[in-house]
Order: structure tokens, then sequence, then C-alpha cells
């Protein structure tokens, strides 16, 4: 039976607008978003036909059904190729070894999604058309197509319309997750009841991003749900000041939260790379039941394992 192991990167949103809202509830986003070294394990197993899907993850509180995106990705998947589920249908089994938080804003869901996505268009090359797979992709979540394609991107619409930029590759990250979840809804929720938010200048963002310029990047970019999980969250507040002090040129939450990321410049300097080191460590002794996680900003969306 065949098999594939993925790496099945998170993304940050270096900003986020919320532009407007759709009929069905949905909210029109402008967010520049960028994968990140930190990754899920994805490994997708053929087995034998008619017997279904079976989902297994490392997180015993995630679901294994069709909960689950990385589940509903592989039944649209198999939906799309027209496979009877009770016949013909390939048995799955798709193992999830999670190293990014759950509900932290780092579209850990919906990264796993494409990479199932990924994986089985490559087991099955040809059974769905390859311009087919971004619509199969929204509708398992409005940041699986971003994570499709991975890199550095304007999402627009619900976040599907994604709109390459030049990768912004290699810069030093230090991410700080409180070890509580917000749901993206409630986030949402809150956002329609607020003032008036701040709103970012979108197109300064991506022009700073195509110049590499950090400073323009600081001074442009914005989360309009920042603001909210910060009011609710005070020790939130607290971390977000102590990532600002460290220098770190961008300092952000990330999507509808509660991650906060500190972006560092590209430089491969050992001294700075020992700075970083000891900022995580300092980090992990002042904020109690914060995950402290060094990364990389990255190039691509899944990959398959080497
Ligand atoms: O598509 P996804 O499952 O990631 O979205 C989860 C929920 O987040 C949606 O049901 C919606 O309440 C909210 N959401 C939104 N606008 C977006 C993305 C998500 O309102 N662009």
């Amino acid at each position: 039976m065949r098999t594939l192991t993925l790496l099945a990167p998170a993304k940050i949103n270096l900003s986020l607008d919320v532009v407007g809202r759709r009929s069905d509830g949905y909210h029109l986003l402008r967010t520049v978003m960028q994968s990140v070294s930190l990754c899920d394990r994805v490994t997708v197993r053929e087995e034998a036909p008619g017997t279904g899907i079976r989902l297994e993850c490392s997180d015993g509180s995630l679901p294994t059904d069709c909960r689950n995106t990385a589940y509903r990705a592989a039944q649209g998947f198999l939906a799309a190729a027209r496979r009877d589920p009770s016949r013909d249908a390939p048995g799955l089994s798709i193992r999830i070894g999670k190293a990014i938080p759950a509900e932290a804003g780092l579209a850990g869901g919906s990264s796993d999604a494409a990479a199932v996505l990924t994986g089985l268009s490559r087991l099955y090359p040809g059974e769905v058309p390859l311009r087919r797979i971004p619509e199969l992709a929204v509708a398992v979540g409005a940041d699986v197509p971003f994570c499709l394609f991975g890199g550095t991107a304007l999402c627009e619409g619900i976040g599907e319309i994604v709109t390459p930029l030049p990768p912004l590759t290699g810069h030093p990250l230090l991410l700080l997750n409180p070890g509580f979840g917000i749901p993206t809804p409630a986030a949402f929720r809150t956002f329609d009841d607020q003032a008036e938010p701040r709103h970012p200048d979108t197109e300064a963002v991506c022009d700073a991003v195509r110049r590499r310029d950090l400073s323009a990047l600081a001074r442009t970019a914005r989360n309009v749900l920042e603001p909210i999980a910060l009011a609710a969250h005070p020790r939130l507040a607290d971390a977000l000041d102590w990532l600002m002090a460290r220098g770190a040129p961008l300092v952000r939450m990330s999507g509808s939260g509660p991650t906060l990321f500190a972006l560092f410049p590209d430089t491969e300097d050992g001294l700075r790379m020992r700075e970083d080191a000891a900022a995580a460590a300092e980090a992990e002794a002042r904020f109690r039941g914060f995950a402290v996680l060094r990364a990389r900003t990255r190039e691509s969306g899944p990959t398959l394992e080497a």
C-alpha cells in the first residue's frame, strides 16, 4: 500500500484587515500571509478499497471524524474523483503529528487539510484536475487555499483569492502561544460588535514586502483582530509589550489569535541567533504556561518529507 508523508507548515498573518461581510456571515479580508517553518507531519496511506477514511492525531483533544479539516479534505477529494466510498474508493488512513497549536491563529488545521489535498493529488494523479484543488480547499476552510501554495501572499475574498508576493524567506521568528485557544468564529463575532477599527494600508504592506523593507512593514501592517484579543487577555498584552522590547521590527498577533510573533531581520549572524535563543529562555521563565517556539519564515506550502 502506498504511503506519503508531508510537512504541513503553519502560517502567520503579517497584516490582517476586515473590509466587509458576505451575506453568509463570512468576513471579507485583505491579509498578507506568510508560511513559517513550524510544521505538522501528515502521513497519508492507501488502504483496501471500501474501508473508508481513518484519521489518527497525536493530539487526543482534536476530533478525528468529519469535524477535522483533514478528514473533510480527504472526503472532498474522493467525491471530486467520483469514487464511491462503499465500493471503488480507496480506503485512506491519515496520521497527523501535531506541532502547530490548535485554535492558535496559525492555520494548523487548514495546513493539515492542504497537505492531505496535496498528498492525494500525488497518490492519485489526474483523478481530480489540479485547477479544481483550490475549490476543494476553500470548501474545507477559508485559509486552506493559501496553505496549498504557501510562501508569502496577499489573500482576499474570505481568504481564497491568493496573489503571490515575492517570498520573505529566512527571517527568524519567535512565536508566543499562551496555551489557550481563540475560536475563529468568536473572534469575528466580537469584531462585529466593536467600534470602527484602524485599518492597515494593505497596498503599502505589499510594497514593503516587495522591497523587503521591515521598518516600512512594521509602520503599515496591522491586525484589526489584535486589539480585541489584547483587551480580553491582559497577559497577552503584557507578552506583546515584552516582545516589542526585544527590538524585533515587526511584532503582531497572528490571525484571530492568540499566538504572537516577532519577526527579526534575516541575518545569519550567530550573535543574533544566540540573542534569539536567550529571548526564548527568558520568555519561558516570564510567561508561565506560554509555549515559546522558534521558527523561520518559509517559502512553500506542504512538501514531501525529505
Ligand atoms: O473557513 P473556516 O472554517 O476557517 O472559518 C471558521 C469560521 O470563522 C467561519 O465559520 C466564520 O465564522 C469565521 N470566518 C469569517 N470570515 C473569514 C474566515 C472565517 O467570518 N474570512
